[in-house]
This record gives C-alpha cells, structure tokens and sequence, in this order.
C-alpha cells in the first residue's frame, strides 16, 4: 500500500473531503490532535478498528479511544451520560481530556478491546475537528507509532512507522502539548484519573470536587515498575511503552548535582567502550562528554519538556546508543504537566533512578 502523504498548509479543503472518503470506506488516515498525532479509522466498524491493531502491532486487548466533532454525538456510543460527564466536556471540550463511560451496543467490541466501557475525546486540533465533522463519524484513533514506540509529535514520525501500513497521512506540522491527553474514568464512584496529562488532577477537581489517581500511576511515577498485582486500569498503561531501545536512566537532584551525575556516568560509560547519550536541560553545555547530548528546555518550563521529549526519545533510537541518562527536570515534585511528562519518563526509563547528590535511592 502506499501511503498518500498530505501537507495541510498547501492543500485545501478538498484535503478533508478524501480523507473523509478513505474513513467512510473503512480506511485508514493519520491525522495531528492537539495532544499526538492519531491514527483514525471509523470507531464503529469492526474490520477498521482490527485494521488499526494490524498497521500498529498492538496486542488487541489495549482498547482505541473515540474521537467525536461534537458533544452531541456522544450520547448514541454510551448507556448513560453522568451529570460529572457534563460538567468534564463543558468545562474541558474541546481538549486534551478523555472521559470513560459505559458503552452502549453501537460501538463493536473490536474498538473496545471487549470491555463494558468506552474512552470518548474531543481533540481542539482544527484538522482533528475538520476531518471528524467531514467523515460523520466518530473516529477511533489511538496515538499514531507503532506498538511500543514514542507517541508521533510530527508527520514524520508517523511516517516513520506506519508508511506502507495505511492509507493517508494528513501532515499538520508539529503538536502543540506532545503528551498523550488526560484519562478520566466516570464510571466508578469517585473519579479516577487513568493516564496523566495536560489536564491535571487540580483543574478537575474545580469542576467535580474530589479526583483520584489511579494508584498504578502514581507507583509508576515513583519509579516503581508495574507488577502483574495491581494492573493499571488503562490496559494500555502496563504495556512498556515509550521506550528507546538503548536503556534509559533517569537522574534526579539540583540541577548541579544533576550535571555532575550525568557527567561521571558518561565518563563511566565511554570507558567501558559503550555510545553514551545525555538527554538535559538547555544551556548544560556537556557536548563533549557524550557522544550525543539532546537539550530538552529548561525546568521551568513544562510545556516544552512534553512537546519536546517523544522527539528526542525517537532521535535517542536513530543515533543508534548503547546507553542513556537523562535529566529528571525536577519532574519527581511535579503535581502539573510534569506529572504527566514524568509519567512517560518512568516508563521509557523503566524505573531506573539515580539520584544526582550521591545518595543512590531507588
Ligand atoms: O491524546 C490522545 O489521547 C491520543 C490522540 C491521538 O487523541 N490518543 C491516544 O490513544 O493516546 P492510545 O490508544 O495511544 O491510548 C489510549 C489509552 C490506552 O492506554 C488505553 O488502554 C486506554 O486509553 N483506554 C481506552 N479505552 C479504555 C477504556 N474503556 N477503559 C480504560 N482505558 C481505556
Ligand atoms: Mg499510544
């Protein structure tokens, strides 16, 4: 198959309208959200959504999420719809927010990976909302790499992994939050939140009072690696994902301490013979002492630690290393985005933490 590559800043309209009609005859488009870019096929036809699993590899029990142009069009995908279902989508819709519901028999098992609960979102990504509304259908599309790997921030990222393996790309240029969205589960009493991401526990918490963390998650994050006990209720959270192929170490402490670690394990490692890289903040200045040093920003700024850190995790694979260490970011006291950013460090780490000031913890 050979995938039609489209440049949104160039095309027009019509762009919309052919990849509305790949949709319809149960094809496949890679289109940008505000969040990753996704892989789309018709949420309501079985043979698209297996179509997904195929061109990704993903093991099919890891359920697809429903992308709607409208809230309107939520009600015929679920048995109910909550007063806190409500309140979410007026106050976070469009956006990088997805709700869990209890799905109603529209939706075929195959989008849902067999559970009695379906994951719906309204991405805010103009293309996302143009080629929904163009299709009239809801689109399932989970992040758009093949199973295992980053999430795609650009086209070419997409391009990379699934050329050959769908129909169309639809290129619009680099994302705007480059984590996955935040995961909301409203089918149990409390909320519960399944995947960190721009959307913070604090911001749902205004709107429904009391947000719980998925106490999987929060293991995660302290660097505690998944045992098979306690699974992450987001099946796609027990999967190692984001991982580079090199092993990736995360370095936590001041930012002084941070640098003096990275620099003695580097030094460690060329000894030893072995390709080192240092994923830091800007102005670190460690060029010589690696043989790749990627500069994500800069602690202050979260936003661009998450659109930045699948690129550079990617650009880890193509320099082809034997080794990684990155920076923490202070990421550890994060309770915001960071947690989120944090959240996809650990995994790619695998919970592999050094801490920078000597004192070697978990
Ligand atoms: O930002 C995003 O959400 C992106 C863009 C493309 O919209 N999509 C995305 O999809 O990240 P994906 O498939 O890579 O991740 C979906 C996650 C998986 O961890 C999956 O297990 C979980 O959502 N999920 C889907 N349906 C679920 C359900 N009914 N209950 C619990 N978790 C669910
Ligand atoms: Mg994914």
């Amino acid at each position: 198959m050979k995938t039609q590559i489209i440049k949104l800043s160039e095309a027009g309209e019509t762009a919309y309208a052919q990849a509305a009609d790949i949709l319809k005859n149960g094809g496949l488009v890679a289109f940008p959200t505000e969040t990753v870019y996704g892989l789309g096929g018709n949420a309501l036809d079985p043979e698209a959504s297996k179509k997904i699993y195929g061109a990704k590899g993903r093991p099919s029990d890891n359920p697809l999420i429903v992308h709607v142009a409208d809230i309107s069009s939520v009600e015929p995908l679920v048995t109910e719809l909550p007063r806190e279902a409500g309140l979410l989508m007026k106050a976070f819709w469009p956006g990088p927010l997805t709700i869990i519901l209890n799905v109603s028999p529209l939706v075929p098992k195959e989008t849902t990976g067999g559970l009695s609960t379906v994951a719906i979102r309204m991405p805010s990504h103009p293309a996302a909302l143009a080629l929904i509304r163009a299709a009239g259908l809801p689109i399932a599309a989970p992040s758009a790499n093949a199973s295992g790997r980053p999430s795609p921030t650009r086209a070419e990222h997409v391009a990379e992994d699934l050329s050959g393996r769908i129909d169309m790309i639809l290129d619009g240029g680099a994302v705007g939050i480059g984590v996955e969205s935040t995961i909301v589960d409203l089918t149990g009493e409390i909320p519960l939140i399944l995947r960190p991401g721009y959307i913070t526990k604090a911001m749902l918490e205004q709107v429904l009072g009391t947000v719980k963390i998925d106490p999987a998650i929060a293991r995660i994050n302290e660097g505690e690696m998944i045992s098979g006990n306690e699974p992450p209720k987001a099946p796609g959270m027990k999967y190692r994902h984001y991982a580079p192929r090199a092993p990736l170490t995360l370095v936590q402490g001041t930012k002084d301490a941070v640098r003096e670690k990275l620099v003695s394990l580097a030094k460690e490692a060329r000894e030893q013979g072995l390709k080192v890289g240092l994923i830091c903040e800007d102005g670190t200045e460690l060029e010589d002492r690696a043989d790749a040093v990627y500069y994500v920003g800069n602690r202050q700024n979260r936003l661009e630690l998450a659109q930045r850190i699948y690129d550079v995790l990617r650009q880890c694979d193509a320099d082809g290393l034997d080794v990684i260490y990155a920076d923490d970011f202070g990421l550890e006291m994060d309770k915001d985005l960071g947690y989120a950013v944090q959240n996809r460090l650990m995994k790619a780490a695998g919970g592999r933490v050094l801490r920078g000031d000597g004192d070697d913890g978990t």
